[in-house]
């Protein structure tokens, strides 16, 4: 594996390793993707299997045009409704962190769909991604670049140490701008339906396109992406979900540490535990947001998961974002992380 840089020589060299069937992980502005070129069964094959992902969970495509949704999804199939919601979308919001799920052709793998007649299209806004998928062949399937179940990267660092040796190439780009993947939005049928909540808020597509229909993270669903049927994003250490009311109740233990949403639940909390005589040591006390908005928690989530991963403590509590804005997103990721939906 090696590490490359965005200079336009280096991506030049990782577009024409993706040419001859080769992974590199690069930056998005939502998390690092391990990419392969969509149309190479057997890159697709080596992506599945450098992630330990199961076949039926299907790719996200990266484009870097519009001229390729066209290439690789068939409006002609929607209604003249979602066909201009779809427009209304792609006009507005991309590039940007939203997927669409749309009706497929036959060009596009059914590997990469896992065999489904949807596709998932995305077009990033990340400068170094465009011009990646460019010099590639105009179509990257890319999922987040960490081993299937595990935290998501937001740095080069978090790829290195998940994936090392089965990614040919890692494109460093820093850290990423938004912190949680992108907003996947079914529109091949029906009402428009978020399937995973992501970087672009349920606000800003209704504003937009009308109604959607946003099932929920827990909920019992029909309309789920197959990829989030089981327990994901899932740190090492063991993490709990506490609502706002339920963390400001509870009495700091030792080994244990606190990853408030801000310092609004943050400071009365430290002030309850100094009056009861008790200080826990700072180390242990985190927030998601130190401006209390859901835009910096989001973009902080993964990163400080990944960090506070590592200090070898026996639990983290991790309190609830407000339902806002990202929070539904951030409380997705929460959610799994702790481990309370399993299944296949
Ligand atoms: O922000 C992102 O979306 C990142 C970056 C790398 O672009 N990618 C990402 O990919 O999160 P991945 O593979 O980790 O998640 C893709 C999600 C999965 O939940 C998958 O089940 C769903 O999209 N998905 C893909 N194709 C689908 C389809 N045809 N129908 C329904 N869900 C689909
Ligand atoms: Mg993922």
């Amino acid at each position: 594996m090696e590490i490359l840089s965005t200079t336009e020589a280096d991506i030049r060299r990782a577009a024409e390793a993706l040419r001859r069937g080769f992974l590199v992980a690069f930056p998005t502005e939502t998390v690092y993707g391990l990419g392969a070129d969509a149309f190479n069964q057997t890159a697709l094959a080596c992506v599945f299997a450098a992630k330990g992902r199961p076949r039926f969970d299907p790719l996200i495509i990266h484009i870097a045009a519009l001229d390729t949704l066209d290439r690789l999804a068939d409006l002609s199939a929607l209604t003249p409704d979602l066909r201009e919601k779809a427009a209304i979308l792609t006009a507005r919001l991309w590039p940007g962190p939203l997927t669409l799920i749309l009706p497929k052709r036959s060009v596009v793998p059914d590997l990469a769909t896992s065999g489904l007649p949807t596709v998932a299209l995305r077009f990033p806004d990340h400068p170094a991604a465009q011009e990646l998928i460019r010099l590639s062949t105009g179509a990257l399937a890319a999922p987040s670049a960490n081993l299937f179940g595990r935290l998501s990267p937001v740095r080069m660092e978090h790829v290195r140490d998940q994936l090392g040796e089965q990614v040919d190439f890692i494109i460093d780009g820093g850290r990423t701008a938004v912190g949680v993947e992108s907003t996947v939005l079914d529109l091949s049928g029906g009402i428009p339906c978020i399937l995973r909540p992501g970087g672009v808020s349920r606000g800003s597509i209704e504003t937009l396109i009308g109604a959607v229909e946003f099932p929920g993270t827990s909920g019992e669903s029909k309309l789920v992406s197959p990829g989030l049927l089981k327990s994901h994003y899932a740190p090492w250490t063991p993490l709990t979900l506490h609502s706002p009311e339920a963390i400001a109740a509870l009495p700091y233990t030792a080994g244990e540490i606190f990853l408030f949403f801000s310092p609004a639940t943050r400071n009365p909390w430290l002030a309850e535990q100094t009056r009861q005589g008790v200080v826990p040591p700072p180390e242990r006390i985190w927030v998601l947001s130190d401006s209390g908005t859901t835009l910096a928690a989001a973009a902080n989530l993964f990163d400080l998961l990944h960090e506070l991963d590592y200090l070898g403590v026996s639990c983290i509590r991790a309190e609830e974002a407000p339902p806002m804005e990202l929070g539904p997103a951030i409380n997705d990721r929460l959610f799994r992380a702790s481990g309370s939906i399993r299944g296949a």
